[in-house]
């Protein structure tokens, strides 16, 4: 059993700094004195922090780590601690976050995510230990790989455009980068709320899959011409709310679309780490930048049973079959080229050998 391990020696993914190894990497003890569970992880999903951290862009690295923060998988053993919301046999979806409770403001202690040692990665064939308090049930309506693309966007998307961006029925979203698995759950999230989405993205193909998903309509974040063509689709609206995990020059343009107290809430720099604009027109408009990482085990429970009450289905771009060097390497420039419409998965274990729920 096979687990994806970060190298400094690698045999894939040799153009970054770091690689990958697929190899052993036999599962440890659990924890007596804690209440934990053993999960045979099913499907896991990639996120653009994978490549970050391939690229040695992301703090925190350690050579030796599984890589991975996604996944659902089915409970094989739990300790003898009571809890009644985790079975034996039970599919489960597995927080990224570890540590963060519910203080809406940020973790109120040290905070792990699953890929980066000393936490578990999911990219593995081998059980996991968790914690069960990181454990939800999963939703039913949905498949492996549907589950697996949900956890690190879902809560990520959920906290940004609720907790942070404060969206609500008949507000007017942007939402930028539509490809991205953080933006399309922003979308999907946004739009069962009742909100009326408008999208950003370099292709214009995207941008019709977004309207699909119900977006009113979109804008290619490279044009010249970006924020007129923007204030077109808009008509008299104004933007409460901009959901960007890109970062950039266009910070300085979004308060011509924005209405008074509107809210720019950043999840991510894929396309500038050095920063954004803050200028005085943010200042004259009341307008707040607001950063947001993740979330809370509150928010990611609040997210699951939201995704379950509307029966939403998070967008999975490409399913690869088996955990192996070839699924890896496609998945991975698939995302740094951005040529994916959601969410990258790979299925772990065959899903016949799974127990029937
Ligand atoms: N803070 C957190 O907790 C957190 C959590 C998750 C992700 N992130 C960060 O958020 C970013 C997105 O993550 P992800 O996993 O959703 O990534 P992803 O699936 O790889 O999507 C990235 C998307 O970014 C869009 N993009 C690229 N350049 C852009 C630009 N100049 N302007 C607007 N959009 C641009 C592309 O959209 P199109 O294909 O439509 O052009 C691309 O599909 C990454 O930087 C990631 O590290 C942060």
């Amino acid at each position: 059993m096979v687990s994806v391990i970060l190298s400094e020696n690698a045999t894939t993914q040799t153009k970054y700094k770091y690689g990958l190894e697929l190899k052993e990497n036999p599962v440890g003890e659990f924890s007596a004195d804690k209440s934990q569970a053993l999960v045979k992880v099913q499907a896991a999903a990639l996120n653009h922090r994978d490549v970050w951290i391939l690229k040695g862009m992301y703090p925190g690295i350690k050579v030796g780590s599984v890589l991975g923060s996604d996944a659902v998988g089915y409970v094989i053993k739990k300790s003898d601690h009571n809890d009644d919301t985790i079975h034996i046999g039970q599919r489960v979806l597995l927080n990224p976050g570890s540590g963060w409770v519910s203080d809406e403001r940020g973790p109120e202690q040290t905070f792990g995510i699953l890929g980066l040692l000393p936490w578990a990665g999911t990219l593995t064939e081998e059980p996991v230990w968790m914690d069960m308090e990181e454990l939800v049930a999963c939703p039913t309506h949905l498949s492996n790989a549907e589950a697996a693309a949900l956890p690190l966007a879902g809560l990520t998307a959920y906290r940004a455009l609720f907790t942070k961006g404060l969206v609500k029925k008949d507000e007017h979203v942007l939402i930028t980068g539509i490809g991205g698995g953080v933006a399309l759950c922003a979308l999907q999230f946004a739009v069962a709320a009742g909100a009326h989405v408008y999208v950003t993205s370099s292709s214009a193909t995207k941008i019709e899959k977004a309207i699909a998903l119900g977006a009113k309509g979109g804008v290619n974040y490279k044009d010249d011409d970006f924020i007129r063509e923007l204030k077109k689709l808009l008509g008299k609206n104004l933007l409460s709310a901009v959901i960007d995990g890109a970062g950039g020059p266009l910070y300085g343009v979004y308060p011509k679309v924005m209405r008074t107290g509107g809210i720019i809430v950043n999840y991510g720099q894929t396309a500038s780490v050095k920063g954004v604009t803050y200028s005085m027109s943010h200042v004259l408009k009341n307008i707040d930048i607001r950063g947001s990482t993740m979330g809370s085990r509150t928010e990611f429970k609040e997210m699951v049973k939201f995704v379950e009450e509307n029966k939403i289905k998070p967008v999975v771009s490409r399913v690869w079959d088996g955990l192996n060097a070839k699924a890896l390497d496609e998945a991975i420039a698939t995302m740094s080229n951005s040529e994916q419409f959601g969410k990258l998965v790979i299925q772990i274990s065959d899903p016949s050998t799974s127990p029937k729920l």
